[in-house]
């Protein structure tokens, strides 16, 4: 793992940013798997100024997210479709067709979850995944549990995650319980990942993830196998290594 301490924010997100746009200016039909959540959404912002100023090209990119609440249809305002459709598939030059994700109202999950992996491999994989990371160490929407997910999957959101989610529906009755997510195994595929994390309340689960055995107990853990991780952080969330 290459671990990449920042001083704040705004330098997280230009590394991050820069790192995605490298990827796609060496290789402009570039595979991208991005993830939902706060943290994210300054590394898009700046994703987009790059590409306002000419600087990058994502009309051969395709991009496949991780996540999407069950339930919630695309024109939901807290779906993961609309949250990445507004902080980044509506700023940048992709085609809207190559934007891939989990249908949330799809009738069957099972049906769902195989043909989303598949539409993944039949991209070729992912060249570059992007991830945030829960505190408690989730993953895409990998909850700590007793195995590592293989493929997309349905799965249960534990209350530490809906807590989290809160402060974007309002309410926790209104939090999904569940959520379509690429499994571990899905994002171990990919050729590169990158993880972004920031602040104080995510330094315990870099600490798991960098330090403490692998477990998928700590879902992010599994990166230690991985052979190609950058991760991240800023001064805090690197507060205890
Ligand atoms: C969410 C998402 C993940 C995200 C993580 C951290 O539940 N499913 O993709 O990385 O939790 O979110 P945040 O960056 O807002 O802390």
């Amino acid at each position: 793992m290459n671990i990449q301490v920042v001083h704040d924010y705004g330098q997280l997100c230009d590394a991050a940013a820069y790192i995605i746009a490298s990827q796609v200016i060496t290789k402009p039909d570039s595979v991208i798997g991005t993830a939902s959540g706060g943290t994210v959404l300054g590394v898009y912002s700046k994703l987009v100024d790059l590409y306002e100023q000419g600087l990058v090209d994502f009309s051969s990119v395709k991009i496949f997210n991780n996540d999407e609440f069950q339930g919630l249809d695309k024109e939901h305002t807290q779906s993961r479709f609309n949250l990445l459709s507004a902080n980044l598939i509506d700023r940048i030059n992709i085609n809207p067709d190559n934007f891939h994700i989990p249908k949330g109202t799809a009738k069957e999950d099972f049906p769902e979850c195989k043909r989303y992996e598949k539409s993944i491999d039949a991209a070729g994989g992912v060249d570059l995944q992007i991830l945030g990371i829960g505190v408690n160490g989730h993953i895409g929407f990998n909850e700590p549990s007793d195995f590592f997910a293989p493929y997309t999957y349905l799965a249960d959101l534990n209350e530490t995650t809906r807590e989290a989610n809160v402060r974007f529906f309002g309410h926790i009755s209104k939090v999904p319980q569940k959520a379509y997510s690429v499994g571990v195994g899905t994002i171990m595929r990919a050729r590169k990942i990158i993880l972004v994390a920031e602040g104080e309340w995510k330094a315990q689960a870099i600490k798991a993830m960098i330090q403490k055995r692998v477990t998928p107990q700590l879902p992010a853990s599994i990166l230690q196998f991985h052979g190609n991780v950058t991760v991240i952080i800023d001064e805090k969330a690197a507060s205890m290594l």
